[in-house]
Parts: C-alpha cells; structure tokens; sequence
C-alpha cells in the first residue's frame, strides 16, 4: 500500500496572512503547496523567494515549491538553499533540466519534475534517475479553482507503470481540481501525493478538509 501525502496549496488563501493559512493545516498535512507564478510561464503573479524565505520561518511544514516560471534553471536552486523540502520544476521551462535537477537535490531538497496536460510522460524516462517526485498537472496551470481533467488519469497511470518498472521510488504528484470527488480516482491510477488548494481552503474549515481527502484517497 503507498503512503498517502496530502499538500494543501495556498494559492487562494489569504496571501497576507500566511502564517496563519500554514498553522490551519499544521497538524494533519504533510506538505504546504507554494505555488511559484511569473506571469510569463503562466498568466497569473504570485509570489517569489522573498515571501518564502519568510514563510519557511513562519511554519514547521515543509514547503513543496511548483515553480511556474519561465526560467527554473536560475532560480530553483535558490529555493532548495533556502530550505524547502521539496523543488520543482517544469518540463516545458527548463533548459538544462539534468544540471537543474542535481543542483536542487545536492542542496538537500527532494526534486520534482512536472509536465503540463500537453506533455506527455513517456518522453521524460531518461531524467527518471535525477527526480524524487513526478508532478502531473489535472488542469492547466496558473489558476486555482479549475476542473479536474479527467483525460490526465491514463497518464497518471502510465506514470505509475514507468515509475514501477525504475523501482518505484518516485513519487507521483497530482495537481489541479484535486478534491474528495476525484482524489480516489487519481489514487487509484496510481498518484501518492495530492496537491489541494480550493477543496482545503476554500473550505470552512481546512483541517478537516485536509483528513477527509486523506481519508479518501485512502479508500
Ligand atoms: C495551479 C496550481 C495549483 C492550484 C491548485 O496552477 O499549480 O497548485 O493551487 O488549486 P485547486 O486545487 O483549487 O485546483
Ligand atoms: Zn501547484
């Protein structure tokens, strides 16, 4: 049985209190999702370095970052040594993926490798050896709020396949439109951790939100 990791997202919480939005979940995540945007990437701006510097001093959760931004090569490695758990990149940004990809685990963060609804799994094989997490986006990036795609579940389970047969150390991430309506769904195709932002926060109240989709994908 794989181990369950929920990753509540922050991106439609209240971005002036995050400290506060951290503590909500402290006690029952096992990451908080920071959703990195450069309105280049994406059509969306969040926020950058600065703010997460200040947010990993403000929560013992580790901080899994998904950068969207045009040029991951420069400035992932800057997030890994700034302390977050976990880094990652997207296929269709980076240039030198491998180079990239070393840099963030040497800095003592697990490293993620994420691709677009568009991109498809099976040309990434090679980087398997270089990633700790595979992130397969369910909606397109840059906003959150968005339908759950559910054409990405072949992919996932592909995913899954692919990561078995390189001896299944990979982690296998599910962003976009997560919520207790297709969290089993994607658990069942094979996805380990879930990244939920308006199914947890969007919610009265978020902790309670985060056990019922860890109950759920638990299924
Ligand atoms: C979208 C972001 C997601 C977003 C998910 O581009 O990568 O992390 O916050 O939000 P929901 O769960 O509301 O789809
Ligand atoms: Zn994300």
């Amino acid at each position: 049985l794989m181990a369950v990791q929920i990753s509540p997202s922050i991106l439609t919480a209240d971005f002036a209190r995050l400290a506060d939005v951290a503590a909500k979940v402290a006690d029952v995540a096992d990451w908080l999702h920071v959703d990195v945007m450069d309105n280049h990437f994406v059509p969306n701006l969040t926020i950058g370095l600065p703010v997460v510097e200040s947010l990993l001093k403000a929560t013992d959760l580790p901080l899994d970052c998904h950068l969207m931004i045009e040029n991951p090569d420069r400035w992932a490695p800057a997030y890994a040594e700034a302390g977050a758990g976990s880094v990652t990149i997207h296929a269709e940004a980076a240039k030198a993926p491998v180079r990239t990809l070393r840099q963030i685990r040497s800095a003592g963060a697990r490293a993620g490798f994420a691709l677009n609804p568009g991109t498809p799994v099976q040309d990434y094989e090679d980087l398997f050896g270089e990633i700790d997490m595979l992130l397969v986006m369910t909606v397109e990036p840059g906003f959150g709020g968005q339908s759950f795609l559910d054409i990405m579940l072949p992919k996932i389970r592909k995913a899954r396949e692919m990561i078995s047969k390189h001896g299944g150390q990979i982690w296998l991430q599910v962003d976009g439109g997560v919520s207790p309506k297709t969290i089993e769904r994607c658990a069942e195709a094979g996805a380990d951790v879930f990244v939920a932002g308006n199914a947890v926060y969007g919610s009265d109240d978020p902790a309670r939100a985060v056990q019922h989709l860890r109950a759920q994908a638990e299924h």
